[in-house]
C-alpha cells in the first residue's frame, strides 16, 4: 500500500496508473481514521468494483463544532493502517490540515437547499458545510469515478448527492448499508466511549427502529414512532434528540407510507455518547 501525503504525489499516481490502463476506476472510500468493520465495508465494495482505491484519513476541522471534540478524536494510525494493508486498499491519502486548508484556501458555503440544517444540522450547526467543503475538495482534487459512504450516517449520503449535484462533480456517490454489532448495535467509531454494559444495552436503538418498521403498516407512522419512542423512554441513560420518520430523498418529514421510499432516523445521547442509526422502512 502506498502513502501518500501530498495532492500533488496522489494525482501522479493516478495518472501513471491511469497510463497504464486507460479505463482505470478509481474508487474513493474518505474516513476520519478510528477504523472498523462499517470503513471496512466500504472498502470492500471499492476494491470489489474499481481497479484502484484510494482510502483517506483526515480528521476534517472544519466539521467540528467544539474543538473538545475536535481533540478526543481517537487517532490510532498505526491500527488503522494494518487494517487497510489487510484488506487491499491500494493508496491510504493521509494529508495533513495545511494540505487540505492551506493559507489562501477560504471556506466554501453551499447551497444544499436547506438539507444540511435539518435533523443533525440542527445540532451540530455548519457540520454539513464542513463535510462539503472537505468533500469538494477531495473529490476536485482525485477525481474519483465512485466514492463509497456508510448509510450509518445516512444525511451525510443525501448532502454529498446533493453537492455533487450543484457542483457537477463527476464522482458516482455509492451508498453501503450499516454494520451492525451481533446485537444490533449499529458500528460507529464513538462506540468505543461506551461501557462495556452500555454497548450491550444499546441494542435498544435498533429495537426501536425495528418497532416502527414491523408496526408501519397496521398502526401507521405517529403511532409507530410513538411506540419506539416508549421503547426508548425505559432506558434511563438515553436521551433522545430526535426520531423521525422522513423521505430518503428529500430529507422532508413525512406520515406517508405508501407513494415514496422512507426511512426512521434517530439521534440521541447515551451514556454521553452521541449515537445515530437509521433504518429504511419500505
Ligand atoms: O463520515 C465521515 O467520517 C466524515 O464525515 C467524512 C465523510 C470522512 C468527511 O470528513
Amino acid at each position: 500500500m502506498h502513502i501518500i501525503r501530498r495532492f500533488y504525489d496522489l494525482k501522479r499516481l493516478i495518472n501513471k496508473k491511469a497510463k497504464l490502463s486507460p479505463d482505470l476506476l478509481v474508487g474513493f472510500v474518505p474516513t476520519m481514521g478510528a477504523l472498523h468493520d462499517g470503513h471496512i465495508s466500504l472498502l470492500k465494495e471499492s476494491t470489489k468494483e474499481c481497479d484502484l482505491s484510494i482510502c483517506s484519513i483526515f480528521v476534517n476541522p472544519t466539521q467540528f463544532g467544539e474543538s473538545r471534540d475536535l481533540k478526543r478524536y481517537p487517532k490510532p494510525i498505526e491500527k488503522d493502517i494494518e487494517l487497510l494493508i489487510q484488506n487491499k486498499c491500494d493508496i491510504l491519502f493521509l494529508p495533513s490540515v495545511e494540505e487540505v486548508y492551506p493559507k489562501t484556501y477560504t471556506q466554501q458555503e453551499f447551497d444544499l437547499n436547506g438539507l444540511e440544517t435539518v435533523f443533525e444540522g440542527k445540532s451540530r450547526v455548519g457540520h454539513f458545510q464542513g463535510v462539503c467543503n472537505v468533500i469538494y475538495r477531495f473529490f476536485d482534487q482525485i477525481k474519483p469515478n465512485k466514492a463509497y459512504f456508510g448509510q450509518k450516517d445516512f444525511q451525510q449520503t443525501v448532502v454529498v448527492k446533493k453537492l455533487v449535484e450543484i457542483t457537477g462533480l463527476k464522482t458516482a456517490i455509492c451508498v453501503v448499508p450499516i454494520k451492525r454489532e451481533p446485537n444490533g448495535l449499529a458500528m460507529s467509531s464513538r462506540n468505543a466511549r461506551l461501557t462495556a454494559n452500555g454497548k450491550k444495552d444499546a441494542s435498544f436503538i435498533c429495537h426501536a427502529l425495528m418497532l416502527i418498521k414491523n408496526n408501519l403498516k397496521s398502526f401507521g407512522v405517529d403511532k409507530s414512532v410513538e411506540m419506539a419512542k416508549q421503547h426508548i423512554s425505559k432506558f434511563q441513560n438515553a436521551k433522545l434528540d430526535y426520531l423521525i420518520v422522513a423521505e430518503t430523498k428529500t430529507l422532508k418529514e413525512t406520515k406517508q407510507h405508501k407513494d415514496q421510499k422512507i426511512i426512521a432516523l434517530v439521534a440521541l445521547d447515551y451514556e454521553g455518547v452521541r449515537l445515530l442509526d437509521n433504518m429504511i422502512l419500505n
